[in-house]
C-alpha cells in the first residue's frame, strides 16, 4: 500500500522519471565476479577460482546461508569469459560447456530457488572486453530474448569494440528489446564510462530514461589508490552525477572491494560509508568463502546498508573539503534524517576534526547522532561545538535525526513491561532495530 503510494507520488511528479521496468527502485545490491575473480578460466589448475558454475554456486549459498542475502545482497553477477567462443547454430549466446555444464538458464534457477537473482555480462561491440563474442547491433534482440528465455534478472552491458555512434544506437535498443521481452531485467549501461562520463557527450537525462544503473568511470583495483581516484572523481563531478541520480536510475562507481588484499579496515569502512552516501549500487567483488569477519561486518553493517538503501534514493553530496584533509559529506535522508561522512585523507595519525551541525548547515534544533561503526548514540544541539577523532584514510559516519520527543513512554500488555514505544507523533526516530 505504501509503496504503491509512493510510486504513484513518484509518477506523478514526474521528479523521478526512469526505465519503465519497475526495477531496481533502490540501489541494487550483490555480488559480482569481476574484481575479484577477472579471467580465470583455467580450471584445471585453479578449479576453487576460476570462472564455473561452482564459483557461482558457492556464492550463492554463501549469501544464502551466511546473513547476506536478508540484508540485500540478493544479486549473483557473471561478469566476462562465461561464454563459448562460439554462438550456437541459431546464432545465439551460449556459456562454455565445460565451465558451465548446465548452462546459465539452470543456473537461474539455482537462484531464484534460493531467494537470490542472477546477473549476466554481455558487451556492445564485436568482442567482450575479455575477447568473447560481443553483441552487435543486429544482435541486440536475439540477446534479449535470450537473457529472458534463460531468467535472467540484471544484465550489464559492456562497451568494448564499440564506436560512438553504435553506442548512441545499441544502448537504447537494447533497452527497448529488454523492455520487449516483458521480463523485468535490471539494466547496467557502461555507455558513459566509454564517453569520459561528463556532458555533453553524455546525457543523463537519456540515461535516466534507458538504464537502471551505469557505469560513469574507469574499473576499480584491489588497491586504495584505486578507491581514492573513483572517490575524488565523483565528488568532483557531484553537480553533474548527484541530480541523475534516484530510485530506479543510479550512478555505479564499481564494486565494493573490502574483504580482498588491498584495503586496510579503515579503508574499508571509507568505501562503504562513501558508497552508501553516494547512493551506489553496492555490489561486492570478494571471495564470500574465505572473507575476514572484519570486512564482513563492514560489508553488513545494517546501518550502512539502511543508509544506502533509503527510499528518496537522493545521493549525497560533499559539502565541506577542508584544508587539513577533512571531507565531510552529506545525504538527506526518509524522515528528515541524514546521514554525514567524516573522511581523512591525511596519513599521520588520527585526526581531532572539530565542527558544529549549524556549520555543516543543520537547521537550529537538536539532533540524535547515531554512529554508524561504533554504534554509540549521543544528542547534539546545532550550536554545540564536537570533535571526531578520524583515522588517515578512515571515515566515521553518522546517521542523524531529530531526536526522541519526551513522551517515550513504556507499554505493559497484560501487567507485564514490553517494552518502550514511542508516541505516533514521533517521525523522526533513530530505526528501532538500530538502537
Ligand atoms: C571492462 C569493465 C569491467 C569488466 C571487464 C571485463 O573493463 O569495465 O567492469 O566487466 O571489462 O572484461
Amino acid at each position: 500500500m505504501h509503496l504503491a503510494v509512493l510510486l504513484l507520488v513518484s509518477a506523478l511528479s514526474g521528479a523521478t522519471l526512469a526505465l519503465d521496468n519497475g526495477e531496481m527502485r533502490v540501489p541494487p545490491m550483490g555480488w559480482l565476479a569481476w574484481e575479484r575473480f577477472r579471467c580465470d578460466i583455467d580450471c584445471a589448475h585453479d578449479p576453487k577460482n576460476c570462472i564455473s558454475e561452482d564459483l557461482f554456486i558457492d556464492m550463492a549459498d554463501r549469501l544464502s546461508e551466511d546473513g547476506w542475502r536478508e540484508l540485500g545482497y540478493v544479486y549473483v553477477n557473471i561478469d566476462d569469459c562465461w561464454s563459448s567462443m562460439k554462438r550456437d547454430e541459431k546464432g545465439r549466446l551460449q556459456a562454455d560447456p565445460k565451465r558451465f555444464p548446465g548452462g546459465i538458464h539452470k543456473l537461474a534457477r539455482y537462484m531464484h530457488d534460493r531467494g537470490l537473482k542472477l546477473g549476466l555480462y554481455g558487451d556492445l561491440g564485436t568482442h567482450t572486453c575479455g575477447g568473447y563474442p560481443g553483441t552487435t547491433l543486429d544482435k541486440i534482440e536475439l540477446d534479449a530474448q535470450t537473457l529472458a528465455d534463460w531468467e535472467v534478472d540484471m544484465f550489464k552491458f559492456d562497451g568494448c569494440y564499440s564506436n560512438a555512434t553504435e553506442q548512441a544506437k545499441g544502448y537504447p535498443l537494447m533497452s527497448k528489446a529488454l523492455n520487449a521481452t516483458g521480463r523485468p531485467i535490471g539494466y547496467s549501461c557502461s555507455w558513459p564510462a566509454y564517453q569520459g562520463g561528463l556532458p555533453p557527450k553524455v546525457n543523463y537525462t537519456q540515461l535516466g530514461e534507458i538504464c537502471n544503473l551505469w557505469r560513469n568511470y574507469g574499473d576499480i583495483q584491489d588497491s586504495w589508490d584505486s578507491v581514492l581516484n573513483i572517490i575524488d572523481w565523483f565528488f568532483e563531478n557531484q553537480e553533474v552525477l548527484a541530480p541523475a541520480a534516484g530510485p530506479g536510475k543510479w550512478n555505479d562507481p564499481d564494486m565494493l572491494i573490502a574483504g580482498d588484499f588491498g584495503l586496510s579496515m579503515d579503508q574499508s569502512r571509507a568505501q562503504m560509508a562513501l558508497w552508501a552516501i553516494m547512493a551506489a549500487p553496492l555490489f561486492m567483488s570478494n571471495d564470500l568463502r574465505t572473507i575476514s569477519s572484519g570486512a564482513r561486518s563492514i560489508l553488513q553493517n545494517k546501518m550502512a546498508i539502511s543508509i544506502n538503501q533509503d527510499a528518496m534514493g537522493i545521493q549525497g553530496r560533499r559539502i565541506v573539503k577542508e584544508k587539513n584533509g577533512i571531507d565531510v559529506s552529506w545525504r538527506p535522508l526518509s524522515n528528515n534524517a541524514s546521514a554525514l561522512v567524516f573522511f581523512s585523507r591525511r596519513n599521520d595519525m588520527p585526526y581531532r576534526y572539530q565542527t558544529t551541525l549549524g556549520k555543516l548547515n543543520y537547521t537550529a534544533g537538536s539532533y540524535k547522532i547515531y554512529d554508524v561503526f561504533t554504534e554509540k548514540t549521543t544528542t547534539l544541539k546545532d550550536t554545540t561545538g564536537f570533535v571526531v577523532s578520524v583515522n588517515p584514510t578512515g571515515v566515521v559516519m553518522w546517521h542523524v535525526s531529530a531526536p526522541a520527543k519526551r513522551n517515550l513512554r513504556q507499554f505493559y500488555k497484560g501487567g507485564r513491561l514490553q517494552g518502550f514505544a514511542f508516541g505516533n507523533d514521533d517521525e523522526n526516530v533513530v530505526p528501532h532495530a538500530f538502537l
